[in-house]
């Protein structure tokens, strides 16, 4: 059976920290649509260039936009036994459309793990935020630090900070979250595939915490 987990949260809830931590664990490929658009900004494509109109803003990239990229990128082989989907769906119509995607490819969604965060902790996590340049992975100078500053302990590529975690594009994707997002809750809630995880706790707790929440059914 296939198997394909929404890792859902508000911005800086750990989404991309935790999937790239369970992900081999759960012989699942980590999806993540900002990473996609960050990709393909770094590469100057249309989509891109496009997406960051929006990304610049702390807005969310059009639906249609969106869906037709995540489509793509799940119709893909190493999809076809399930993803982590760390950031997509972000909205009920995306929702809606991943439901008839994963349907068209035999599948549907597993579990949906809410990483919950109160908003006072996500604005310190985003601005203590450092990405690394080659293939994202993610550290916090005071909760994840690096071993050297400002080189990736996996690749030794640069690290650099976003450019919407300043912290006035991070207050307006919080908003933008719980307007377009958090109806998310809802509709995962009714259809009993919701489970809550404690996204304050230190990152290896909550690691822990995912992999019991999706254990069961689990591969590894
Ligand atoms: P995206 O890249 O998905 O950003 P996001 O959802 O805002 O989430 P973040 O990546 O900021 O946070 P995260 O939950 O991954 O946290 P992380 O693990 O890094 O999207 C960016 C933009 O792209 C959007 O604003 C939108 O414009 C566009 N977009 C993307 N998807 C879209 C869609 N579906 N539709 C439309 N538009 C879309 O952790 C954060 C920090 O906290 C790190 O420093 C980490 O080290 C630290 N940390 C993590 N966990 C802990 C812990 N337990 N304790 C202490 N520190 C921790
Ligand atoms: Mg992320």
């Amino acid at each position: 059976m296939s198997r394909y987990v929404v890792l859902l949260g508000p911005p800086g809830a750990g989404k991309g920290t935790q999937a790239e931590a369970i992900s081999d664990k759960l012989h699942l490929p980590h999806i993540s649509s900002g990473d996609i658009f960050r990709e393909n900004l770094k590469n100057k494509t249309e989509l891109g260039l496009l997406a960051d109109t929006y990304i610049s803003k702390g807005e969310l990239v059009p639906d249609d936009v969106t869906i037709a990229m995540i489509r793509d990128r799940l119709a893909r082989l190493d999809c076809k036994d399930g993803a982590l989907l760390d950031g997509f769906p972000r909205t009920p119509t995306q929702a809606e459309a991943l439901a008839t995607m994963l349907s068209d490819f035999g599948g549907q969604v597993f579990k949906v793990p809410y990483i919950c965060v109160p908003e006072d902790v996500l604005i310190e996590r985003l601005a203590g935020r450092w990405t690394c340049r080659a293939a994202g992975h993610i550290f916090h100078e005071k909760y994840n630090p690096s071993k050297k500053p400002g080189v990736c302990d996996f690749d030794g590529s640069e690290l650099y900070q976003r450019e919407d975690d300043k912290t006035e594009t991070v207050k307006r994707r919080i908003r933008v979250y719980l307007e377009q997002t958090q109806p998310l809750i809802d509709y995962y809630t009714q259809r009993n595939l919701l489970v809550e995880v404690d996204g304050k706790k230190p990152i290896e707790q909550v690691t822990k915490d995912l992999l019991s929440a999706l254990q069961g059914n689990g591969k590894s």
